[in-house]
Parts: structure tokens; sequence; C-alpha cells
């Protein structure tokens, strides 16, 4: 293994804090970022402080200024981010007529804008130095859009374009994009889900408005019989990190619930994938 600088985002809980720690103590050099390091998460913050390799940088991802900041704090330091892993995101289901614009506005932020921000900010030092690895974190919701939870899967289906695209237009500068798909894990994201803001509109659903509840009841159910451990997160992220360069996969399942509908999308997708590719005259960037 050669020891990376590596810049991940939401990592004062779940699969973050856990890829945080596991990258320091594999002897990379981490940048975790967290928000209101100063507030809620300073406990979160001075912790991870405390694991050697790990630097704590307070970045407020909706905002181009404080993301530019992180990155240019990290390239003075460093002179170069070999690791850029877009892993906050939180979720935003139950009935989608009770989104407001403002509700799906704020969840494309963190869970879209948020990435293309870090994204557009490290490429050049990547290209560059014709080195680099980005890891989005989407969801197996990135791949289908199941009801309730549209918004969200809307937000990881953005992310999936962006990265599909972006791996092939990037390998060839040197640059390798994976999307890491995870499924339900026991971290903190369902006590933060938004079920959307506008209640007026809920009891014209009727029972239909329940099943919303039902879902997550149902994946609580899930997690409780299978007890999946989000470790398995953090270490398939650096499985990727520490894969050879140019060979790393597009799409990671990590999911031992119910990841084989997932991965059976994703293999049926990418032979379709491939033929389009070379019908619209790309092929050579299968190469
Ligand atoms: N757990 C699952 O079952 C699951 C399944 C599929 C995909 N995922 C994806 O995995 C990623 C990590 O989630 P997790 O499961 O580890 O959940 P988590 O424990 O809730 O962690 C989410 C992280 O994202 C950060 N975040 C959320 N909103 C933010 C905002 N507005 N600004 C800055 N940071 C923000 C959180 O910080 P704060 O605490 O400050 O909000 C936290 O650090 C997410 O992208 C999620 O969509 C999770």
């Amino acid at each position: 293994m050669s020891k990376k600088i590596v810049l991940i985002t939401g990592t004062n809980s779940g699969f973050g804090w856990l890829t945080a720690r596991n990258l320091a103590t594999s002897g990379h050099q981490v940048y975790a970022t967290m928000r209101d390091t100063k507030g809620k998460n300073a406990e979160k913050a001075n912790t991870l402080s405390s694991v050697e390799n790990i630097t704590v940088l307070d970045v407020a991802l909706t905002d181009d200024q404080s993301v530019k900041r992180a990155i240019d704090t990290i390239l003075s330091r460093e002179g170069v981010i070999d690791v850029l892993v877009n892993n906050a995101g939180y979720s935003m289901n139950g009935v989608t007529e009770s989104f407001t614009t403002a509700d799906v506005q704020s969840v494309f932020d963190v869970n879209f804008f948020a990435p293309w921000r870090l994204i557009k900010q490290v490429l050049p030092a990547m290209r560059r130095q014709a080195d680099g690895l980005i890891i989005n974190v989407t969801s197996g919701f990135g791949r289908i859009s199941f009801p309730f939870a549209t918004v969200y899967g809307a937000s990881k289906f953005a992310l999936e374009g962006l990265s599909e695209g972006l791996h092939f237009e990037l390998k060839p500068l040197g640059v390798d994009v994976a999307i890491l798909e995870p499924g339900a894990f026991p971290t903190e994201m369902s006590q933060k889900n938004n079920p959307g803001s506008d209640n007026s509109v809920l009891e014209g659903y009727g029972a239909i408005g329940d099943v919303a509840g039902k879902m997550m009841t149902a994946v609580g159910g899930l997690i409780q019989t299978h007890n999946p451990n989000p470790q398995e997160v953090a270490d398939a992220i650096a499985k990727l990190i520490d894969s050879q360069k140019g060979k790393r996969p597009l799409r990671t399942v990590v999911d031992p619930i119910t990841g084989e509908f997932i991965q059976a999308i994703n293999q049926a997708t990418k032979i379709q994938y491939e033929h389009g590719l070379k019908m619209f005259g790309m092929g050579e960037l299968l190469a």
C-alpha cells in the first residue's frame, strides 16, 4: 500500500467516521471534513483530530468558498490530493408531494452539488499530477427509484449519472472515478431523514401515505435480522483506494441484504453501456 492524501466528507458519523479511522490506521494521510466543528460536532471533531494521520477540516459543503478554502489548505500543505471520497449525504423519504421545492433543492445541494463542488475543485490538481481517484458514495436507490424514496433516489441518480460518464472521460487522463453503492446499514442516516415540510397534502393520501412508514419499518426489520456491519463500506473504500490505478471498477455494491438485484442491474447496464459508447464513436474510451 502506498500512502495517499485522502479527502473525505461527512466524517462525524456512519461510513465517513469509520472510513477516516480505517484509512488513517492503514497509514494514509486523511483530511476529514465535517460541519459545525465548534458546535454540535465538536466532540466528534476533537476525537477524530486526536487520531494519528487525521486532520479535521470544518467545511460547509453547500458553500463554494468553504470548499475552495479546504482544497487550497490541503494543496498548500501536501501539494497533492490523491483521493476524494464524496460520502456526506442525507435521506429524504416520505410522501413525494410533501416535499417543497426548497426541500428538494436542499437534498440535491448536499447529495449532488456538494460532490460536484469538490470534484470541480480537485480536478485541476489531479489532472496536473495525471493521477487521482474520486469515489462517490451513492446508494442502491441511485439505481432503482422506489416509491416514497423518489427525491433521495433522484439525488443519487444524479450523482450516478455524473460519475458514470466521468469515469470514462477522466480515465485517459489518469484519474479514476468509482461509484460505491451501499445497501441498508445501521448508521445515523435514518434518524436524520427529512420526511418533507408540506404536511398539508398527507390527508389526501389516506392509507397509502402510511406505506412510507411501512418501508422504513421494513428496512429497520431487515437491518435487525441481518445486522449488516457499516465497517464493510469502510473496507470497500479502502480496497478501492489500494486497487491498481485504471483497473478499479466503475461500480461497487456493498449490500449484504439486497445487493443481488442491484448487481444484476449493473451487469446488464454495463453491456448495453459499452455497446452505446461504441455506437456513439467513443469506443476508444473503453481501452
Ligand atoms: N446507511 C445507509 O443505509 C446508506 C445506504 C445507502 C447510501 N448511504 C449513503 O452513505 C453516505 C453516508 O451516510 P451514513 O449512512 O454514514 O449516514 P450518517 O451517519 O448520517 O452520515 C452522514 C454524514 O453526512 C453529513 N451530512 C449530512 N448532511 C450534511 C450537510 N447538509 N452538510 C454537511 N454534511 C452533511 C453528516 O453530517 P451531520 O451529522 O452534521 O449532518 C454525516 O457526517 C450518504 O451519502 C448516504 O446517502 C447510506
